[in-house]
């Protein structure tokens, strides 16, 4: 990236590879399912270690396939960080159950087990019957998955992460915790497929479940057929029947989107290598500007650096995050906010009234996500910091 440019907060990184192997992809005989669905879901269960991986069409579909997978609906409830982007707690919407919201770690912006169990305290007190919860990796941080599920496990609440913004990092995608785990490969994510997502489980049955919702609940097996005089002639399958026992959706991930998701993800260590880089950069040239500005205290823990995010005390500084934010677009470098917790959206505030949710609103107030993303040069990230610097 040159320093004269405008400067994204992020952005995708496409190469020649990446462009021949969607030429390629459109030269085949397939457009839509064909053979690189499955390459692009087995490489994708390689990369992350899960034992399954089902493709879909957004992360928004990855996070709806395993909600109704669960059979979440009305009469349900689910436990969802009020920090997140707004797909993670509508997914619950769509199945028709309710959205309990969680406050977050002011400092992190994560759900923690206190944060979480206040939730949990919260929907029995008013009669609600919790059936799943979607921690989420917010920025790339880890969740501590392990105490979400020494909670969650008694109280027989089922855990799906959403990962969106931590593919690539050391164990999320196997499971361990959890039902399931989310992935979005929309363009700004760790790898691009335009629009993509890829949901990981390590039970088998939910998987097969996952792959026919995505395809309008559409089955094609033998063994699930209940249609007998239809499904059969003479004891064997009729070669034109297809059967649909529940309702299901299009979120079908074409094949020229899956071979650009087997190029990306070839790329995928070196992406948060230099993702991994351009942070610690960071972390050395804002480290004058504490305390008014403060990257977020992440340690030596494993992250996923989706976003690079700065807690900024405006007030103290005598200014407001909009007028920084105008600064630094005044000279050509886009930042953005993640997120205004879900809970103030109008539908959310219409639904279930004003909450007190103290610690995402101070999360909010601070929060400023910096240009991150992997063909970023290092002096990109000297003129954010030199700029931001001269902004505050
Ligand atoms: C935390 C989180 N969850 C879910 C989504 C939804 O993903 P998509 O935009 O691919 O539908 C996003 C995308 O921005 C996200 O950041």
């Amino acid at each position: 990236m040159t320093s004269g440019r405008f400067l994204p907060y992020s952005r995708q990184s496409i190469d020649d590879d990446d462009v021949a192997a969607v030429a390629a992809a459109l030269r085949s005989d397939f457009l839509t399912t064909g053979p690189l669905v499955e390459q692009f879901e087995k490489a994708f269960a390689e990369a992350t270690g899960a034992p399954h991986a089902v493709c879909c069409n957004s992360g928004t579909a990855a996070l709806h396939l395993p909600a109704m997978a669960l059979g979440l609906g009305e009469g349900d409830s689910a436990v969802v960080p009020t920090t997140t982007f707004l797909a993670t707690a509508n997914v619950v919407r769509m199945t028709g159950a309710e959205v309990v919201f969680a406050d977050v770690d002011p400092e992190t912006g994560l759900m923690t087990a206190e944060t979480f169990d206040a939730a949990l305290d919260r929907a029995r007190a008013a009669g609600q019957t919790v059936s799943a919860a979607f921690p989420v990796h917010l920025n790339g941080q880890l969740c501590n998955m392990a105490d979400l599920a020494d909670i969650a496990a008694p109280a027989g609440v089922r855990l799906v992460e959403d990962a969106c913004h931590a593919l690539g990092v050391s164990g999320i995608g196997a499971c361990e915790h959890s039902v399931a785990a989310c992935f979005s490969t929309h363009a700004v994510k760790a790898i691009a497929t335009a629009e993509g997502g890829v949901v990981t489980t390590a039970d088998p049955d939910m998987a097969a479940r996952m792959a026919r919702l995505r395809n309008h609940g559409m089955s094609r097996d033998a063994a699930m057929f209940s249609e007998r005089d239809l499904a059969f002639t003479g004891g064997a399958a009729n070669p034109w029947y297809y059967e649909m026992a529940e309702l299901g959706y299009n979120y079908r991930l074409p094949d020229v989107l899956c071979a650009l998701g087997v190029s990306q993800l070839k790329k995928l260590d070196r992406f948060l290598d230099r993702r991994r880089e351009l942070a610690a950069l960071y972390d050395r040239l804002l480290a004058p500007l504490a305390p008014a500005v403060r990257p977020i205290r992440h340690g030596n823990r494993p992250h996923g650096w989706h976003l690079y995010v700065a807690l900024i005390d405006f007030a103290a500084l005598g200014t407001t995050r909009a007028a920084v934010m105008q600064a630094l677009r005044a000279s050509g470098i886009g930042t953005q906010v993640h997120y205004i917790p879900v809970h103030r959206q109008p539908y959310y505030r219409a639904r279930y009234g004003a909450l007190d949710l103290t610690g995402a609103d101070a999360y909010y107030a601070r929060c400023l996500s910096l240009p991150l993303f992997p063909d970023m040069a290092d002096d990109d990230v000297r003129r954010v910091v030199d700029t931001l610097q001269a902004s505050i």
